[in-house]
């Protein structure tokens, strides 16, 4: 049983609480979001220090609108309700919510009447800028609250009753708009709550191993895919850490991997770790099975498919398996667990589907209460090499995605090493882990060209760099023109097949990035 100290936020739906999250986990402090529907006795169960009401669309006094135990207010630890939070504060204690005259939308002034509590690190009658974003507001405080806070539009923008720990606030603190939102929060976990600042992704390591030994027995295995990847990797070391040989990662060479990759991750696995590694070359399976497709999602049926199959027969040998092992992170887990439901974004990247039952083996998903910054916090904690964890992302059905058109051995080939020319490149401008994914497409667009006294007749290359926070939205990188053209340059120069290659300059959306 974890000793740790633990902050619940309840989600209401507001497309802010991963931010609250990650705000909090910043000031060192462990929290875990959970639907607002979480029933009162396992709230209590957890035996949090402190409890976040987060934002959310709903108005508190319409028809099914999300609410709280009312009983949370009375278990003596602290709570912050935040713009909805705060009005279902107001509304399930006494107050009254009205639909505001206008919506307040965007930058607003704050001035702080009070220090008590969450303003203790402000100097009474200070002025500064937070981020609104609602449609309804306070009219009546509830019996036992006092104004600490007040904007032009929102006089009762911030309320505290101290003597409760109960505290609210309409602007939202967790975004960036709202500079010293860091300091509200902060005194909300420090002085009100009395937390100390100890958690790290680093710290968690060590609870994670233990739990990891509690639950696979003395003479059990698992088996853990490799992709190479920042998740997979930090997933099998920290698996490797707890049960030691009796870890099994399968890596399989699906044929449409990066130049010398597979070499590559052997290498530092082999090198750093003495963790079993099955590495399977079955290139020219998945390759026969692409033959003459061109349809994007067939492809990527195709080849997830003989991934599973391929992966299960390996499986197979290893002796008493009971495990498998996936990086799956904390967003996912949150767009599954969110009061709304699974999030509306569509993802058919999840090429290991059904895996588990398949082979009637149990997931450990390690990482699933960290974020991507904390996975790699954590793996440098584990002392695993800068390389390994600050990969770009990099699709399961690989280079086959980025060929457009049919997939045979001799395209993939030759954008194999028109990609190693952008990397390398993006590499030596120093931009490489700055830049969310950089990359080649092949496209199936022949034009002319001449090459010395030759007329050329070949296919066209698209550079791609794109930056983006996390896959879901991405501009396009604007790189530096003498870059573009050693790229260019390089590209038509060293490789035969190609003879043309532009930049693309879409974003996402509409575009995506990768082209298929
Ligand atoms: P898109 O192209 O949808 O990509 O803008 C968003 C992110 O997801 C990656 N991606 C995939 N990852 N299997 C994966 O494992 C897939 O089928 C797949 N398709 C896209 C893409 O590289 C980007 O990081």
């Amino acid at each position: 049983m974890s000793t740790r100290e633990v902050v619940v936020i309840l989600d209401f739906g507001s497309q802010y609480t991963q931010l609250i999250a990650r705000r909090i986990r910043e000031q060192r402090v462990y929290c875990e979001i959970h639907p607002c529907t979480l029933p009162f006795d396992k709230l209590q169960a957890m035996q949090p220090r402190a409890v976040v009401l987060s934002g959310g669309p709903a108005s508190v006094y319409g028809e099914g609108a999300p609410s709280v135990d009312a009983r949370v207010f009375d278990l003596g630890i602290p709570v912050l309700g935040i713009c909805y939070g705060l009005q279902l504060i107001a509304h399930l204690l006494g107050g009254k919510v009205e639909r505001a005259e206008e919506r307040e939308f965007g930058a607003a002034k704050l001035v702080i009447d009070s220090t008590a509590g969450i303003f203790h690190r402000f100097v009474a009658g200070e002025t500064t800028e937070v981020w609104m974003s609602h449609g309804d507001r306070i009219a009546a405080m509830p019996p036992g609250f006092e104004t600490i806070g007040a904007s032009g539009n929102t006089p009762f923008c911030a309320v505290a009753n101290v003597a409760r720990k109960i505290y609210g606030v309409q602007f939202h603190p967790e975004v960036a708009h709202s500079p010293r939102g860091a300091d509200v929060l902060a005194s909300f976990l420090f002085e009100v709550a009395g937390l100390t600042p100890s958690w790290t992704p680093g710290s968690f390591t060590d609870e994670t191993i233990a739990a990891i030994r509690a639950k696979v027995g003395p003479t059990e295995r698992a088996i853990c895919g490799l992709s190479g990847g920042v998740d997979s990797s930090v997933a099998a070391v920290l698996l490797h850490k707890a049960i030691g040989d009796r870890l099994t990662c399968i890596f399989v060479d699906n044929g449409v991997l990066r130049q010398g990759e597979f070499e590559q991750v052997v290498a530092t696995f082999e090198e750093n770790y003495r963790i079993t590694l099955v590495a399977v070359d079955a290139r020219e399976r998945f390759l026969s099975q692409l033959k003459g497709v061109t349809d994007p999602e067939q492809k990527r049926k195709i080849i997830g498919r003989v991934f599973i199959e391929v992966f299960d027969e390996e499986a197979k040998k290893v002796q008493n398996a009971r495990y498998l092992v996936q990086g799956t992170l904390y967003p996912d887990v949150i767009e599954s667990v969110s009061f709304k439901g699974p999030s509306a974004v569509i993802k058919s990247h999840h090429n290991v589907g059904g895996l588990p039952e398949r082979m009637n083996l149990s997931l450990i998903e390690p990482l699933r209460e960290l974020f991507k910054d904390e996975v790699r916090a954590m793996g440098a904690a584990l002392g695993m090499p800068h390389d390994m964890l600050w990969r770009q992302p990099f699709p399961g059905p690989g280079l086959a995605i980025r060929c457009l058109g049919e997939v045979t051995p001799e395209r993939v080939e030759v954008l194999r090493k028109a990609d190693a020319i952008v990397s390398e490149e993006i590499r030596a401008a120093g931009l490489y882990e700055s830049i969310w994914q950089s990359f080649c497409a092949l496209l199936p667009v022949r034009s002319v060209g001449v090459m010395g006294d030759e007329r050329t007749y070949e296919e066209t290359c698209a550079i791609r760099a794109v930056h983006s926070v996390d896959g879901m939205t991405a501009d396009w990188a604007p790189l530096p023109y003498d870059l573009l053209a050693r790229m260019s340059n390089r590209i038509i120069n060293e490789v035969r097949g190609i003879n043309r290659v532009v930049y693309d300059i879409s974003s996402k959306p509409p575009a995506t990035i990768e082209w298929e």
